[in-house]
């Protein structure tokens, strides 16, 4: 990074991964320059922000992103909002030749194809957040010689319970985490694994493997992140307390490392010892779905991802059970037509069609 600042903005600066990058950032103060904060509908902290940080500029709310992500003072913009407000600004800012933290995994799973076609041609880093692609991102060395990536999954607050536990489930049970706290959406899609859904897709984009060839394994510490395993048998994992600071600093900083915000040194013999098991296909069937819609391709994944954010939000809203995303997510797509090699439009066109259709679906249930 030299002794340059790194400039920088947020997009969703006010939510869980944006206010712990304003952390990572207090504490490497000397290293990045803020452009711009924005958030959704905190005027109130987005404020505090702006007081504290003193970017150049703020938004709220949808209007200002594309002015963000077209800002070339940028060198790099994490981005950082949920669900589908990601795909647009992140688009606009690789079209600008703006690197990206991406923690909006949604992104991928709508539109992986054109956005790392769009970065190839931009010559933009997209460095993930997400924790296990971040862990796979600092195994790979040599792609051409790695067989398969191995995904983990804490398993979330229902991974011992009984089938029926989960079904009865209440919104305070499924936003339990036992490992992570994190915004309300993905909590809830770690507690019907479609969050690993959601990963195992934006793995499938982020490094070219055919979905054969990624694994996912129930790691309940969370300690291992992923991993990787080479042609020779070699596997290569990344380990690391719990913490989200650690994958949003790496990839605000990348390739450089600081200590940053590193609360404690990393210990073998605390943690004692690390279990792996098999995921439940029977109980958390959304695994199983996502990598039929990933094989699928084209708008199947965004027909997926439309249909579960609604019906997340409609659990969150008391309308539905927990099991029923699953159910709800699994009628739309195999009522959905899939388009092979979508336009952006198309994919937004979808997006749209899906989610009406889900709404009218839960609202007559
Ligand atoms: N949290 C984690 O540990 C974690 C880990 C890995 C990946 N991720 C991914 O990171 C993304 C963010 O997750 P999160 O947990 O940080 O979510 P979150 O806490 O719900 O935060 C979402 C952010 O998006 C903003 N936002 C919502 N609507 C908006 C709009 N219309 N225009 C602009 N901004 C808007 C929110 O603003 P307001 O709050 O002001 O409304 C907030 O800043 C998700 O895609 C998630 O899958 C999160």
């Amino acid at each position: 990074m030299g002794s340059n600042k790194r400039k920088i903005s947020i997009i969703g600066s006010t939510g869980s991964i944006g206010t712990q990058a304003l952390e990572v950032i207090e504490k490497l103060k000397d290293k990045f320059e803020i452009i711009a904060l924005a958030g959704g509908h905190n005027k109130e902290l987005l404020q505090k922000q702006a007081d504290k940080f003193k970017p150049k500029y703020t938004c709220l709310g949808e209007e200002g992103l594309e002015k963000i992500c077209s800002d070339k003072e940028n060198d790099i913009i994490l981005v950082a909002c949920s669900g589908k407000i990601g795909l647009r600004p992140t688009l606009t800012a690789i079209k600008n030749g703006i690197d990206i933290a991406l923690a909006n995994k949604e992104t991928l799973v709508m539109a992986g194809d054109i956005v790392m076609a769009e970065a190839k041609k931009h010559g933009v880093k997209i460095i993930p957040v997400d924790s296990e692609h971040c862990a796979i991102h600092q195994c790979i060395k040599n792609i051409d010689q790695v067989e398969k990536l191995i995904i983990t999954a804490s398993g979330g607050p229902f991974l011992h319970k009984s089938l029926d536990d989960m079904k009865n489930a209440t919104v305070e049970q499924a936003l339990a985490h036992p490992r992570w706290n994190m915004g309300k959406k993905i909590t809830v899609d770690s507690a019907t694994l479609m969050n690993k859904g959601l990963e195992i897709i934006e793995a499938h984009h982020l490094f070219g493997f055919d979905y054969d060839k990624i694994d996912v394994v129930v790691h309940p510490q969370s300690i291992v992140h992923s991993a990787i395993e080479y042609k020779d048998g070699s596997v290569i994992a990344q380990l690391g307390l719990p913490s989200m600071h650690i994958p949003i600093q790496y990839a605000i900083t990348y390739p450089e490392r600081y200590e940053g915000i590193k609360s404690k040194s990393f210990s073998f013999s605390e943690i004692a010892r690390l279990d792996f098991e098999k995921p439940d296909l029977e109980k958390f069937p959304t695994v199983k779905l996502a990598y039929e819609m990933g094989k699928l391709g084209g708008t199947a994944t965004v027909c997926m991802n439309a249909a579960n954010e609604e019906a997340v939000f409609a659990f969150l809203d008391g309308k539905i059970k927990l099991y029923n995303i699953y159910e709800i997510t699994k009628k739309m797509c195999d009522e959905h037509t899939v388009i092979k090699q979508p336009t952006i439009d198309e994919i937004f066109a979808t997006d749209k069609e899906i989610r009406e259709k889900t709404k009218n679906y839960i609202q007559n249930l």
